[in-house]
């Protein structure tokens, strides 16, 4: 296996929140039409076949060869029939008809839906004229003052990168190369699916926040439907979409994957006009989920707790972390989730042993393995907490977390008191550009809200947006098929969140494919190459 490191690049481009967009009695509407040439604008959901543009593209695969591919794209197409802001709302196709030469038939080949969101910012396909151009806007709303994640803290916040051409899930490997999932996929035979989708940011005239939750799960679930209401008519196999996501994007593959066609989302995809058809997706990919949010700020504690943080070099306020450890304790036990391999009941007491034993010490051993013999010597050296012995690694969890160093957020991680986490943004309402969601939250406000509950609309908003919700239900609409990653030195989250998404998924019988990148921060994505081969393997798609 090549490893190939690939890391998530900065994407910004500077339109303003409320481009193309209106507001008539606090309703935002568009205010121009569709961004896309394509016949199927608003009003109508059937897709056009032969609405496309010929294209060709050469894309470096993971293992560093070349394809040159000649491909079908069809410009931005809005998604639903009653769109709210055009920019967000479309998506865009791309399919390959021939790769070095060689003819190409994807008319049944899995369709990668990629979605491109981040730091839950909308995300965009309105200037997108190929594959693997979809952006995620980091502008409109400054982020709120204060030292918690008004942007997301584990991507640039200005400027792209060089080299970069902002394109979507905009990814660059450890010599500088750039690997985008979406090219790759094409370059794999697959249809690619870029959707845009409204998010946290954006303001209508009057001043409402319509892009925050549910907005971006309702909205790809919307363009999902579309896709499924197409079967014959758009190529690909409906039957096997599989969705990827990373980060914020992570987090909403997650919950598309293991919300597929659940009714708490009816009312609001009526409104958005959604095509009538299924929303359930095959399989779920996703990088360093942000998600299980009302539970995060316990885990977060749990694992960097007695870490000082980036900002501020200093150790958070002990009484909080400890407070929130305590509601970490209780949440997972009340979970009642069994590890893998037989580890048996997780629990706060033993989930450090948990994650060492079955994804870190495993992940430090694979990228051990990967080295020469002369390069594990030097890593081995300068890393001296590893044992390394029979081929295996293994440490303490304290030496772990030591050697993790700084956290990247400060205590609460996403609930911020001063409601400066783009979290509280993301639960946002009307005009309030921030809101508590976790009654510890706002017990200990600092903005002066004086609010003894949480607002009434919250749990059922946490419940929209938590794919545990979903497979604590045991939804039988769920994606069956998933892969999980993340990296160990992400302190964007805490790895227990996607070691709980593991557990609850390979409960139910899920096929799941978990895995951690040793030494990998936030947004890495080490092995394409494997997770183009995985979309084979669990579709059955044979070229
Ligand atoms: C992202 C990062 C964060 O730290 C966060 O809180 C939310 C989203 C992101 O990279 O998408």
């Amino acid at each position: 296996m090549k490893h190939r490191a690939v890391k998530r690049r900065s994407v910004v481009i500077g339109i303003g929140a409320t481009a193309g967009v209106a507001a008539v009695g606090g309703i935002a509407l568009s205010a121009q039409a569709s961004t896309g040439t394509s016949a199927s604008g608003p009003g109508t959901l059937t897709f056009d076949p032969e609405a496309y543009t010929k294209k060709t593209i050469t894309i470096t695969t993971a293992d560093g060869s070349e394809k040159d591919v000649v491909y079908h794209f069809w410009a931005p197409i809005t998604y639903v029939t009653s769109p709210v802001d055009t920019d967000h709302q479309t998506l865009v196709v791309s399919v390959p008809v021939e790769i070095d030469g060689k003819a190409v038939d994807a008319s049944n080949a899995p369709i990668v839906f990629a979605n491109e969101v981040g730091g839950y910012f909308p995300a965009t396909v309105k200037d997108a004229t190929g594959v693997g151009q979809a952006t995620m806007e980091m502008s409109g709303g400054a982020p709120p003052a204060g030292g918690a994640s008004g942007a997301p803290s584990g991507l640039p916040s200005t400027g792209a990168s060089p080299g970069d051409d902002g394109s979507a899930n905009d990814m660059t490997d450890a010599a500088g190369g750039r690997v985008s999932l979406p090219q790759l996929a094409l370059a794999a035979g697959f249809v690619v699916v870029e959707p845009g989708c409204r998010g946290r940011t954006l303001t209508d005239s009057a001043g409402n926040y319509y892009g925050t939750a549910p907005a971006a799960i309702v909205d790809l679930k919307a363009a999902v439907r579309y896709i499924r209401f197409n079967k014959g008519r758009i190529p690909g196999n409906t039957e096997r979409i599989v969705s990827t996501g990373t980060s914020a994007g992570g987090a909403l593959s997650a919950l598309l994957g293991a919300s597929g066609d659940s009714r708490i989302y009816d009312k609001y995809l009526k409104a958005a006009g959604a095509a009538d058809a299924s929303d359930a997706i095959f399989a779920s990919a996703d990088w360093c989920p942000i998600t299980d949010l009302e539970h995060a700020d316990g885990a977060y504690e749990y694992c960097w707790g007695t870490s000082v943080t980036q900002t501020t070099g200093k150790g958070v306020d002990q009484t909080v972390s400890k407070d929130l450890r305590t509601l970490f304790a209780e949440h997972q036990a009340a979970l009642k989730l069994r590890g893998l391999n037989g580890f048996g009941a997780l629990t706060a007491r033993n989930y450090d042993q948990y994650l060492l034993t079955t994804y870190l010490q495993p992940a430090a051993t694979t990228y051990l393995a990967s080295l020469s013999d002369s390069a594990r010597t030097t890593y081995l050296a300068k890393n001296t907490f590893i044992t390394w012995k029979g081929g295996r690694a293994t440490f303490t969890w304290d030496d772990y977390v030591t050697h993790v160093g700084a956290r990247k957020k400060d205590a609460p991680a996403f609930d911020a008191f001063d409601l400066s986490a783009g979290e509280n943004n993301e639960f946002g309402k009307d005009t309030t550009e921030a809101r508590h969601f976790t009654a510890y939250g706002l017990e200990h406000d600092t903005t002066g809200l004086g609010a003894k509950r949480l607002d009434s609309d919250i749990p059922e908003k946490l419940n929209l947006m938590n794919p545990m919700y979903h497979i604590g239900r045991e939804n039988p609409g769920r994606a069956r098929h998933w892969w999980l990653r993340v990296g160990t030195n992400d302190t964007d989250s805490s790895p227990v969140i996607v070691a709980n998404l593991a557990a609850a998924l390979h409960g139910l019988g899920d096929d799941v494919n978990s895995l951690m990148y040793w030494d990998q921060g936030h947004g890495s994505n080490t092995d394409p190459g494997d997770f183009i081969a995985w979309i084979s393997k669990v579709s059955g798609h044979r070229k």
